[in-house]
């Protein structure tokens, strides 16, 4: 049985991720500094798969905690969530991003190179394309200058990981991620935005829970066909299987190049009012929202072309924008009885 280091493994995609490799006959150690999430999710894993993953307490930026950790963990590949994420905040405290995003990787990667581990798939972002000029986004579109410090991080981490592989023999598969939603279908797992939820998503069901008065819906003067932006929301549940198929890449040497970059996404653009609509058909409730301003830094459209993971990589996504906003809600109501 191979065992996988997964970081962050209690956050969100990472526990998502962490139940569809305990599934797929894998054996999983996380580690997690709780920073971000609570230790129930490690109770909410077992109780889905009936597997109790291994859990070390670890903060990635004690250097020491990781040597030891490698010292005393022999795994076969690494799977590296573990980062921090707010991209307003970036903006605003840019050291603790360059340290937890890019310190971190550092660190893990020397150990991972001290302890021969050669296999590692990168948690990156469409963030790096920036407003593309073509869409659908290929993973040949040029990278773009970051518009904050988190999406520097994500790009930095790509370069770092590309140089390290040219000259040692670790693999990488990057994961370029468009909109990760929705939650597990058991809603025993799912997003848990610490304040007040930055992104789409919580907003919407934390909304219609009346845990928020109104959803901002920022412009909708954008050039899209209503006029508010386009995403490419992709259910957590098929980003998870996406690190699955990735790893297994990695472990049976079947990688074209010592790094490789995937989109990760549906391939479908949807606005913001088509994500409202939709939130309210399949869970027939009314969300209270206006339009506002555009907010800052936000680009006009992203949707991934998916061609390269469905050909190269053999993986597509099965679930709907209907299925991450049932299992959204779901999860939403599930916390509130909590
Ligand atoms: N939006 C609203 N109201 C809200 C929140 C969001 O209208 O209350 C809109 C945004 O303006 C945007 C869309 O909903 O048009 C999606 O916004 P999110 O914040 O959910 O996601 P983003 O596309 O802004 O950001 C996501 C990830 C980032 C990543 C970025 C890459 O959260 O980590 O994609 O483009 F960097």
């Amino acid at each position: 049985m191979k065992k996988i280091l997964v970081t962050g493994g209690l956050v969100f995609i990472g526990s998502h991720t962490v139940v569809e490799l305990q599934k797929n006959g894998f054996e999983v150690i996380i580690i997690d500094d709780l920073s971000n999430t609570t230790i129930n999710v490690l109770d909410g894993i077992t109780e889905i798969t009936k597997i109790q993953p291994k859990f070390v307490k670890l903060d990635l930026k004690n250097k020491q905690a990781v040597q030891t950790f490698f010292k005393n963990h022999k795994v076969d590949g690494v799977i590296h969530f573990a980062a921090s994420k707010a991209v307003g905040e970036s903006v605003h405290k840019p050291l603790k991003y360059y340290e937890n995003n890019i310190g971190t990787l550092v660190y893990l990667l020397q150990e991972m190179e001290a302890n021969k581990v050669t296999n590692i798939i990168f948690s990156s972002s469409c963030t790096v394309y920036g407003q593309a000029d073509t869409l659908p986004i290929t993973e040949k579109a040029p990278i773009k200058p970051a518009e904050s410090p988190y999406g520097r991080t994500k790009q930095m981490a790509e370069e770092i990981l590309a140089d390290v592989s040219k000259v040692s023999n670790l693999n990488v598969i990057a994961l370029r991620y468009f909109n990760p939603v929705g939650g597990h279908e058991s809603a025993i797992i799912g997003e848990l935005p610490i304040g007040v939820p930055q992104n789409l998503i919580p907003y919407v069901t934390q909304t219609a829970a009346g845990i928020r008065a109104c959803l901002s819906v920022f412009g909708d003067d954008y050039d899209t066909p209503d006029g508010t932006a386009v995403r490419d929301y992709i259910h957590v549940v098929d980003l998870a299987k996406a690190h699955i198929v990735a790893m297994k890449r990695l472990l049976e040497n079947k990688n074209k190049t010592k790094i490789e970059f995937f989109n990760i996404g549906t391939g479908q653009g949807s606005s913001v009012l088509d994500v409202i609509n939709t939130f309210e058909k399949v869970n027939n409730v009314k969300l209270n929202y206006k339009i506002v301003a555009r907010r800052e830094g936000d680009i006009t459209a992203a949707y991934a072309d998916t061609t390269l993971a469905n050909t190269e990589l053999g993986w597509k996504s099965e679930l709907t924008l209907e299925d991450a906003m049932r299992s959204a809600w779901l999860w939403q109501q599930k916390l509130i009885k909590k």
